[in-house]
């Protein structure tokens, strides 16, 4: 998983390139280089290490160019080294090369190219593809029948993009299953693995589509098919972002800055037109069995869609992670696939709705990229609106789609006549709070928050536990604080914990318990029998509970208290206050917050 960014233009690109790659630095962040053309041929520069970095360093900003593509890479074939660090070169040094996907077939590929006598200078899959660009041009000596070649001999997904000292005015990119799009200005043409590489410059884009090429000027750009050779008439698309969003607006980090957002982006999904939550409603209904599905942060959002949906429509509509749904989920015609995903470009969300569709079932999603992938591929969207999260660690666009699966819960019973329209008003009604009580809680309990975070960030081992809906809440909170914190937490169902996990509990393990308000009563009641079960064992417990101070007061080593709110909303807000504990238990630890190590925004390889 990478990020691809190129421009062509009048004068000098290197800093718009420059822009580029570090706006898409949440992709992937462990080597990353320029390719550039200068009066002597094509210019390669590379190294290991993020965006600033390798340009400080290298001082690549020296070299002038007005025409250039760079690439910012995450390790999937090969070690993090020079090497293996995009572009990769052909043996003539006429083409350079930039890649995001897998080339699923490229040993036996690297095989028949070293017959041919080339030889690789790295280990990854990517440097197919130059020398194969070498040697069908020897034989046409025309780039693009050459890339039409290439790509013929390709198996699995890509976007790729190249320039070539044959053609030195030209940048060339294709695409299947990778994501990839053009930025449409006057004076400079702009490529990138999504929106963010060009948002500061232009909001015009031309989202390139399976099985389709691109070749882009200063002053012009045609896209293609790969197959026929021709020209494809393609719409330009307003992006709705703003550049301004995508900044971190004063806050020390974009992971602080998008969980202070939650509050508008609750809004912006309450806002959103009732006739595309009804459609997916309509869906369900006309469906005999739905499937959630989501990976990583969003099967858990997923999880909870399970819990709302099942508790207010009285539906149970399994959640399944994506990468397990081919392999579980019994798919036919009557099936329906409710898909959650931020980037809408996973590869394991869009692998199992691609095999729901092939089994003829209906597909909808809730996704916040505007022409990505999974949008482009199911029945019905809904796009969330939640504006750029470009922190890789998930936070805002989770809430958001959270919120649209209650309003589709509480649609649903409406629906089924279980709740009827005053009912269903006075829900809503409650979920329109959210946004108020967020902003005031993150006003009045960050500097508690961080004190705690603080006083426990040398903590090893974290239990993460709450029961009903609050079990979700558990998973996804522990997950913040393995991605962000890099810290040792399980998210588990607290009736679970005395079917083996108690006899963990001593002074190393540390237990963080989501108590629901008391008018959940069973809930409520259950839950505190499970902190009673560890505190037995002196175990330590910090609660996150609804009860005014001193209420349980032996019951917990440490609170955490919020102001009382309605059940319907209650695990929503223990989730951001979670999240603020992982962001702070992250900063103690001087973790790169925005930038974990490990794991990438999306993940669009299997
Ligand atoms: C990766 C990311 C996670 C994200 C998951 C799903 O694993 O690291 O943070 O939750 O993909 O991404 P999506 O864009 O489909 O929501």
């Amino acid at each position: 998983m990478c990020g691809i960014s190129g421009a062509v233009g009048l004068n000098d690109i290197s800093q718009a390139l420059y822009e580029g790659i570090r706006n898409l630095e949440y992709r992937g962040y462990d080597s990353c280089g320029v390719a550039l053309v200068n009066s002597k041929g094509l210019v390669l520069k590379k190294n290991i290490g993020g965006v600033e970095e390798f340009y400080r360093k290298e001082n690549v900003l020296r070299h002038k160019s007005r025409i250039g593509i760079a690439h910012t890479r995450w390790a999937t074939h090969g070690k993090v080294t020079r090497e293996n660090t995009h572009p990769l070169s052909s043996s003539d040094g006429a083409f350079a090369v930039v890649h995001n996907g897998i080339i699923s077939n490229y040993r036996f590929l690297r095989e028949k190219l070293a017959r041919e006598g080339f030889h690789f200078k790295s280990e990854t899959d990517t440097e197919v593809i130059p020398h194969f660009l070498e040697y069908f041009y020897k034989k046409s000596k025309n780039v693009e029948a050459a890339l039409a070649k290439t790509v013929e001999a390709l198996e699995g997904s890509f976007a790729l993009a190249f320039i070539t000292s044959h053609q030195p005015d030209q940048i060339y990119c294709a695409k299947r299953e990778s994501p990839l799009m053009l930025g449409i200005s006057d004076e400079i043409k702009y490529l990138g693995s999504d929106f963010n590489a060009f948002i500061d410059h232009t909001k015009n884009a031309i989202i390139i589509d399976d099985g389709e090429y691109a070749v882009i000027s200063r002053d012009s750009y045609t896209v293609k098919s790969l197959v026929t050779g021709q020209e494809i008439d393609k719409p330009i698309q307003k992006i709705e972002w703003d550049s301004e969003s995508s900044k971190k607006g004063g806050y020390p980090h974009y992971m602080l800055k998008e969980i202070h957002e939650q509050p508008q982006t609750v809004n912006h999904a309450l806002e959103i037109p009732a006739s595309l939550t009804d459609d997916i409603v309509d869906l369900i209904v006309e469906s005999d069995q739905t499937y959630l599905v989501g990976v990583g942060t969003t099967y858990y959002v997923a999880q909870f869609g399970q819990y709302i949906i099942s508790n207010l429509a009285e539906e149970f509509l399994p959640a399944i992670s994506a990468d397990e749904f081919v392999a579980l989920a019994k798919i036919d015609k009557g099936s329906m696939v409710l898909a959650l995903s931020q980037s809408g470009e996973t590869y394991d969300t869009l692998t199992a709705l691609k095999y729901a569709k092939s089994k003829g079932a209906k597909t909808a999603a809730i996704v916040n990229v505007m022409g990505s992938s999974i949008s482009r591929l199911v029945d019905k969207v809904v796009f969330q609106g939640s504006g750029p999260e470009i922190c890789v660690i998930s936070t805002k666009a989770a809430l958001s789609q959270i919120v649209l699966l209650t309003v589709i819960g509480l649609k649903l019973a409406l629906r089924k006549k279980l709740i009827g329209k005053k009912e269903f008003q006075k829900q809503i009604d409650q979920l329109k709070e959210l946004p108020e009580i967020i902003h005031a809680v993150l006003n009045e309990r960050s500097g508690f928050i961080h004190r705690i975070a603080h006083q426990y960030y040398k903590v090893k081992h974290w239990l993460y536990l709450g029961r009903g809906v609050y079990y979700p809440v558990a998973l996804e909170s522990a997950l913040k604080m393995k991605e962000v914190a890099y810290v040792h937490a399980e998210g588990m169902p607290a009736g679970f914990l005395k079917h083996g996990t108690l006899a963990m509990i001593d002074q190393d393990i540390y237990s963080i318990v989501f108590v629901p308000p008391r008018e959940d009563k069973e809930l409520y009641q259950a839950t505190l029998h499970s902190i009673e079960e560890i505190r037995a064992r002196s175990g330590f417990v910090l609660g996150i509970h609804f009860d005014e101070r001193g209420k349980n007061k032996d019951l917990f080593s440490e609170e955490l208290i919020l102001p009382p709110v309605s059940p319907l909303i209650a695990p929503l807000l223990q989730l951001v206050i979670a999240q603020l504990f992982a962001y702070f238990t992250a900063t103690s630890l001087k973790r790169d917050v925005d930038k974990p190590r490990s794991l990438a925004k999306s993940v669009t390889v299997g």
